[in-house]
């Protein structure tokens, strides 16, 4: 498959499906070993600094509020990528581990603890099956990683490691309405996805909401994906106050390509 998926693909992506772990998790860690080499060359360890004045569009900041409770709880960060939000938390003072599937990725979160001088335990592992015993975390986060998960088994395996209470925080790329997607689908704009992912449906949502028992999504980026053009990047804060004042208005969410979903243990 390449990484230009088609809109079928793209919009129900087969690998997500249970019994297809396996081979999903084969190809999102050949993909992301790729682009763990290619950010080393291309962008080097210094961009593994993380800086605290970053100035961050209101998804980012909103994930982040869900996390203030974060200093010296026990946290899993999944899918942890370049390390920037397991870096972040154990800067924060969590007691972090990080799991990726892809060896590369690891390797980067490592770096990055190395060069902000934080501790993160980092394990290449599958979040459909991690080995750790029930109830090891009061708090699971993901940064754009839950998206590229076989939901239902990885759903499953992180409520069971999962505290009863505790809360499982995302900020990831959603699908709300089909016909919104199928329209942005036919402009023209090239889809970049890696092979594993697919931007998240409600009702993927909802089902993983099943499994821990509750839920909550707070929706953002209507006329934020402008952005995309760098050249008007000036212009981002009349574009986020516009989406704030757009996602008030009933039915809107339905236009949002993003959101932070807090998923509680209930059960
Ligand atoms: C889009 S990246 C996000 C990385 C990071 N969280 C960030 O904010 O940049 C998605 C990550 O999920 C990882 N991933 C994909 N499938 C996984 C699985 N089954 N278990 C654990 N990690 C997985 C990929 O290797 C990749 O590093």
């Amino acid at each position: 498959m390449s990484a230009e998926m088609d809109i079928k693909t793209f919009y129900d992506n087969p690998l997500k499906k249970r019994g297809r772990e396996a081979e999903h998790d084969a190809e999102d860690a050949a993909h992301f070993d790729a682009e763990a080499l290619r950010f080393l060359n291309e962008e080097g360890e210094s961009a593994l600094i993380v800086d605290l004045r970053e100035d961050r569009p209101p998804r980012h900041r909103a994930f982040w509020r869900e996390l203030l409770d974060a200093p010296g709880k026990r946290i899993l960060d999944v899918g942890c990528g370049y390390g920037y939000a397991s870096t972040l938390l154990a800067m924060m003072g969590a007691d972090v581990t990080a799991i990726d599937v892809s060896n590369g990725m690891c390797e980067l979160t490592r770096l990055s603890a190395q060069v902000n001088g934080v501790e993160i335990d980092v394990r290449n592992l599958s979040a459909v099956d991690t080995g750790f015993p029930d109830g090891s975390f009061d708090i699971i986060v993901g940064q754009v990683s839950l998206h590229h998960l076989p939901l239902e088994s990885a759903g499953e395996e992180l409520a069971r490691v999962l505290k009863p209470g505790g809360k499982a925080v995302f900020l990831e790329p959603i699908q709300p309405r089909e016909w919104v997607f199928k329209l942005r689908a036919n402009l023209p704009f090239v889809c970049h996805e890696s092979p594993g992912g697919g931007a998240l449906r409600l009702d993927e949502i909802e089902a993983i909401g099943k499994i821990f028992g509750d839920y909550e999504i707070k929706y953002f980026n209507i006329t934020e994906r402008l952005r995309r053009f760098k050249a008007i990047d000036w212009f981002s804060p009349v574009l986020y106050t516009t989406d704030s004042i757009l996602l008030k208005i009933p039915g809107m969410t339905g236009f949002a390509a993003s959101a932070v979903i807090i998923f509680t243990k209930t059960k």
